[in-house]
């Protein structure tokens, strides 16, 4: 019994020795150790050897029983260390590892674009006046100089609502005779504003032309304005924002509102003036209309126009935008491509 005490001894050490996880650990203590353990099972055997081998043998299976608890306990804490080691290297967090790019949103060119037209204006004296986009005809039309059934309303292709008389306005150049009946305190007050917003036109899509787009309308009003207060101020209002170099040249036109008439062209941003695809090969592109307030809108703002005087002009952001950027197509600006938004 002492021998195969002896073996199952060495055997239980060897054993020992191999062993890395706690499952097997305790596994191992439950064989040797435990209550029906072979080491325990020798020592309750003690009885039944003959009286003088009893107190050796029994002296014995007691040093093995202590030598592998021991043995057991040492085994016990390495195996604790290693896999608290082994936890803190698989959970091990490299904080040199550069970060994940959290996507982030920006303005849309032609938000862009109207804020810096806002600073510009801001800067030379003119507020922000924001008018309605659904506005009534007679404002939209008939205040500003087209009346009914003028030939001049074939200009703006209109969206009618289901209200006879409300549509989407068309240009902001209605917001010039809310303007001068907020602002112009019953014609006796002069008014530097500009008038900037979303414009609707019931039109064929095209690369040129969308069906909504923004206008920067401005308007001054005041007792001794004239066509060179236009000029100058248009003009310097090119120079910082296209840059001191680019030329600008004014050209005669015709609107209803504004007599007389003109409009702006600048120096072709792309190409600075030597013909290119974005000028049609022409050296200029057209920025704006403008011209001298006619008399009758005027009277409609509540200003005696023998007074009064004033300049007024309908800038168009999109195109400003395609013309600095190269753009091709105006349609890009409503498609929220984001293959298109992010080059901005
Ligand atoms: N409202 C015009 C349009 O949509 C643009 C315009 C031209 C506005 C001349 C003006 C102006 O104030 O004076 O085509």
């Amino acid at each position: 019994m002492l021998e195969q005490l002896e073996s199952t001894y060495t055997q239980a050490l060897a054993e020992l020795e191999t062993i890395t996880h706690s499952d097997a650990l305790h596994e191992w203590e439950r064989r040797y150790l435990g209550k029906k353990g072979a080491v325990t099972l020798a020592l309750r055997a003690t009885g039944q050897l003959p009286k003088d081998e009893r107190a050796a043998f029994g002296k014995r299976a007691n040093e093995i029983k202590n030598a592998l608890a021991g043995a057991f306990t040492g085994r016990e804490e390495m195996i604790r260390q290693h896999e608290l080691a082994r936890s803190l290297e698989e959970g091990e967090i490299d904080v040199t590892l550069p970060g994940r790019r959290v996507p982030t949103g920006g303005l849309h060119p032609a938000t862009q674009t109207l804020r810096r037209i806002y600073a510009i204006w801001a800067e030379m004296g003119f507020q922000v006046y924001r008018s309605r986009d659904v506005e009534d005809d007679d404002t939209n039309f008939t205040l500003l100089n087209i009346p009914p059934h003028h030939p001049a309303r074939d200009m703006w292709d209109t969206f009618h609502t289901t209200t006879p008389g409300v549509i989407l306005r068309t240009h902001t150049s209605p917001g010039q005779i809310r303007a001068m009946h907020d602002y112009g305190e019953n014609g006796t007050a002069p008014i530097r504003v500009i008038l900037p917003g979303m414009c609707y036109r019931y039109e064929q899509l095209s690369a040129r032309s969308e069906i909504q787009f923004n206008q920067v309308e401005g308007l001054a009003v005041g007792r001794h304005i004239h066509m060179t207060d236009l000029k100058g101020t248009i003009a310097e209002f090119a120079r910082r924002m296209f840059g001191a170099e680019k030329r600008v040249r004014f050209r005669g036109s015709y609107f209803p509102f504004t007599e007389p008439s003109i409009e702006v062209d600048v120096e072709c941003m792309i190409c600075g003036g030597d013909g290119c695809p974005v000028c049609k090969y022409t050296g200029w592109v057209e920025i704006s209309g403008a011209g001298m307030v006619h008399p009758v809108v005027l009277q409609n703002g509540g200003y005696d126009p023998t007074e009064w005087s004033g300049f007024a002009f309908g800038m168009g952001p999109e195109r400003m935008a395609m013309n600095v950027n190269g753009i091709k197509d105006i349609r890009y600006f409503w498609q929220n491509d984001l293959r298109f938004l992010e080059q901005f």
